[in-house]
Order: structure tokens, then sequence, then C-alpha cells
């Protein structure tokens, strides 16, 4: 055998030691962009390698993140997307990967753009799989290898864009209002992934947690809708996937607003706000450790 072969067969062999997660729910304003945010520099704080990945076309993560989307030259992921997609070479414009990641203090970002709105329209008649798109980008460019975690913010909508998100994800977070909306938005969500899982080609990520937002505990009908989602979540995937409820908090609003995370605050009504995010960072890495194992 030549000596060519058993090195590729090494580096094959190899399976990226970072993780894909993505902050998924079809509902708008349930607080992914804050949670992928937040949890994006719990992660950071613990001193990992953290890429945000914006795939939502209103473009807020990347916002969050300091970037000008409307600056002349900003080139976002969807570019990026139609780029490597070779049938679609029409539509190619030149862009480097590498240019596209911004690097900030804590984190790196990639971020999105109203074109975005466009992805399903603009792969529809393609042959390739078009639900892998994003996943065969993110290892064609060794983004895994590159970054510890990869932290997608994902769009409020169920389509071809969000399967590329679930298909090309390790693991998922779903934040959620409690309420009878969002019991039935959830049943929706979990079929989708199931027929991810049932079309074979893909392993379909893990839910490692769902995160109850915007709480309201002293309101009656919240706590028990709460109960009762919680009480079908642990039946369906056992015991500990839901996080203590994030409530209304004014600080988590404060520190968006000037972009920033709740890590960047030393005022005492930041401490339960940053020991939230870190409780959702310790169950991704228990989760990353407990898989590799
Ligand atoms: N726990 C919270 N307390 C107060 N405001 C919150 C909380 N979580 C999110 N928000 C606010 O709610 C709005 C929607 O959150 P966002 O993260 O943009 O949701 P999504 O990305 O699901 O649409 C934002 O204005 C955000 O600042
Ligand atoms: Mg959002």
């Amino acid at each position: 055998m030549g000596i060519f072969k058993s090195a590729r067969k090494s580096v094959e062999n190899e399976a990226p030691k970072g993780r894909v997660l993505a902050f998924l729910n079809q509902k708008g304003g349930v607080g992914k962009t804050t949670m992928a945010f937040n949890t994006a520099h719990a992660l950071s704080e613990k001193g990992y390698k953290v890429l945000c990945l914006d795939l939502d076309p209103q473009a807020n993560l990347s916002l969050l993140c300091g970037l000008d989307t409307d600056e002349e030259g900003y080139q976002s992921i969807h570019q990026l997307l139609i780029n490597s997609v070779r049938e679609l070479k029409a539509l190619h414009v030149p862009a480097l990967v590498q240019n596209c990641i911004h690097h900030g203090n804590k984190v790196d970002v990639i971020g999105s753009c109203q074109a975005l709105s466009g992805f399903d329209l603009s792969v529809a008649g393609i042959n390739t799989p078009r639900q892998l798109i994003l996943k065969k980008f993110i290892a064609i460019n060794s983004l895994a290898d590159t970054y510890d975690y990869i932290i997608i913010d994902g769009p409020p909508t169920l389509g071809l864009l969000v399967v590329n998100i679930m298909c090309a994800a390790d693991g998922l977070l779903v934040p959620f209002r409690p309420d009878e909306f969002s019991r039935k938005g959830l049943g929706h969500f979990y079929n989708v992934l199931e027929d991810i899982d049932d079309m074979g080609i893909i392993k379909a990520p893990q839910v490692i947690a769902h995160i109850p937002n915007l709480v309201d505990l002293r309101r009656k009908i919240e706590s028990d809708d709460l109960a009762r989602i919680k009480e079908e979540i642990e039946i369906e995937f056992g015991p500990g996937r839901v996080t203590e409820p994030f409530l209304n908090r004014a600080p988590l609003v404060r520190s968006s607003a000037q972009r920033k995370s709740v890590y960047e605050f030393n005022s005492k009504e930041f401490h339960s706000l940053k020991e939230q995010f870190n409780d959702v960072a310790n169950r991704i890495t228990d989760w990353h450790r407990s898989e590799v194992q």
C-alpha cells in the first residue's frame, strides 16, 4: 500500500474536535439570539474558542457581535454558502471565508444578511443534497477543527435553512416560552427532527437542553403550563433536560442594547444571569465530554 493512502486514512479517521450547536425554535422572540450570544461568551469565559454563526436573515446576532451589516463590502454567510455549491456557479461572487470571519475580543463571528431569506429559493433547483449545504461548508473549511464550539443562531422558521442547521448541528438548545402555543410549536419542531432522522443520511442532533425563557412564575397559568411542558419533555427526552427558567430580566435587555454580554458587567444584578448562562455552558461541555467517551 502506498504511503499516501495510509496518510489520508489517518486524517479521515480523525473526527473534528469541535462541536456545532444551534439555538433553534421556529417561534420568534423566545430568546434564541440572546441565549446564543451569552452562551457563546460563557464558553469563551471558560477558555474555549468559539465561533458565532448567524443564520437568521434578520442578522440580530451579527449586530449584537458588533458587525455593521450595511457596510460596503460586507460579506455574509449567505454568499459563502452559495459559493460552496458548484451547481450555483452563475451566482458565485469572490469571497474568502477567512475575510468573512470577524475576530472579536472574546468570540469570532460570521455574519448574516437579509439576502439569506432567499436561501431556500436559491438552492431549490440543485441536484446535490440541499439539506447538507451548511454541513459540507463547515466540513470543507475545517471550522470544527479550528473552533471548540460553533454556535448557530437560527431563524424563526422551519424551512430549508433550519433543516440545514439541524443536519449540521451535533447538539441543539431550545429556548421556549411556557405557553400552550409553544407546546404545539415544539411538537412540529420535533416532527422535523424526526423526519431528518428517518432520512437515514445523517444522525439527527441531540437536544442538549430546553430553556424556558421570559417566564413569569407569579402568573399561575404560566407556572402550570411550564410544569406541563417540562413533564412532557422529560417523558420524551429523560430527566434533567430542562434548565431553570430565565425570568424577564431588565439587565439582560440593557446588556444586549449595549451589544455586550452579561460577562462584561460586574454589578450584583448580573450575578444570577451569569450563573444561569454558566449552567447552559456547563450542560454543553458535560454533554460534549459524555459524547466523546
Ligand atoms: N430573559 C429575558 N428577559 C428580558 N428580556 C429578554 C429575555 N430574553 C430575551 N429578551 C428580549 O426579548 C427579545 C427577543 O429576544 P431574542 O433573543 O431576539 O429572541 P429570538 O432570537 O428568539 O427572536 C429581545 O428584545 C431580547 O432582548
Ligand atoms: Mg433571533
